[in-house]
């Protein structure tokens, strides 16, 4: 499938925080575009900014020069009402609302909303859990009561409460042992292609980075170093990507695929 739509289109971006000779920019002419139907992994060192370009692209941060243009728009026009219906968000420490059961977390944008009655807003709630593989005697949980990938997955239905068309994941496998992990990541996939959602996804973890990117763009020096396949970007000639590639996890995942396997 190849499609050139621009979903995000980010142009000599600069994110820059603090005022006057404290003022510091995480990002410097920084360009991406994001097509529809990609799953795009962002990948790079600690503090390189990945997650607040996330936030510029949700338009929770504003470009300090450049800009951001999510679906069609300005980035800063996404927020407020009905922002959830464009662009769905699992944040990095994104816990659920501890006093909300499962339910009521997943359901929550649409209450907020105060369109729909309340019994509307359970259903709709209803059917996005059971489609991240929840089981309905989980709606009634509380958040504490849950496993780790539990609670990634009440957080994904509640970023897809309104069917946004794309979808902003920061490091989603974080903290997961290994099979929730997988489990986590086949999910993903599944919702991805069955939604023909666009999925921008940062990550450090290898094994995820391999399941599910289509393209990966590289943080680095301020900016986007590199964008390709997995195995493109893998053979650039920089510190980062030779430490981050060539590791002993590296090479174990980009060993040839055995036949018959996928
Ligand atoms: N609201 C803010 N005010 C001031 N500085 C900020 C703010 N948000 C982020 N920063 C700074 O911007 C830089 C990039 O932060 P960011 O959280 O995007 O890093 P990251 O690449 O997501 O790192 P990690 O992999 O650890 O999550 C850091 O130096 C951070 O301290
Ligand atoms: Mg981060």
């Amino acid at each position: 499938m190849h499609n050139t739509e621009p979903v995000v289109i980010v142009d000599k971006l600069w994110s820059i925080f603090g005022e006057g000779d404290k003022a510091f920019a995480v990002h410097q002419d920084l360009d991406l575009t994001v097509f529809r139907g990609e799953m795009l992994s962002i990948v790079g060192g600690s503090g390189t900014g990945k997650t607040v370009l996330l936030r510029q692209i949700l338009g929770l941060l504003h470009p300090g020069k450049g800009s951001v243009t999510t679906l069609g728009k300005p980035a800063a026009q996404l927020c407020g009402e009905g922002a959830a219906a464009r662009v769905g968000m699992l944040f990095q420490h994104g816990a659920l609302y501890s006093a909300f059961n499962v339910l009521e977390n997943i359901g929550f944008a649409l209450r907020e909303q105060g369109t729909l009655p309340e019994a509307m807003v359970d259903e709709a709630a209803m059917i996005k859990l059971q489609m991240v593989g929840l089981k309905p005697e989980h709606a009634t949980r509380m958040p504490a009561d849950l496993s780790g990938g539990m609670v990634k997955r009440v957080a994904l239905a509640r970023a897809l409460i309104m069917d946004p068309p794309l979808l902003l994941l920061d490091e989603p496998t974080a903290g997961l042992d290994p099979t929730s992990s997988d489990e986590f990541c086949a999910l993903l996939r599944e919702l991805h292609a069955e939604l023909g959602l666009t999925v921008i996804m940062v990550t450090h973890d290898l094994d995820t980075l391999f399941a599910l990117s289509s393209r990966v763009a590289v943080l680095a020096e301020k900016r986007v170093l590199v964008t390709g396949t997995p195995r493109e970007v893998a053979q650039f000639k920089h510190p980062f990507i030779e430490t981050f590639f060539q590791g002993e996890r590296g090479r174990r995942a980009m060993a040839p695929v055995p036949q018959g396997g996928h």
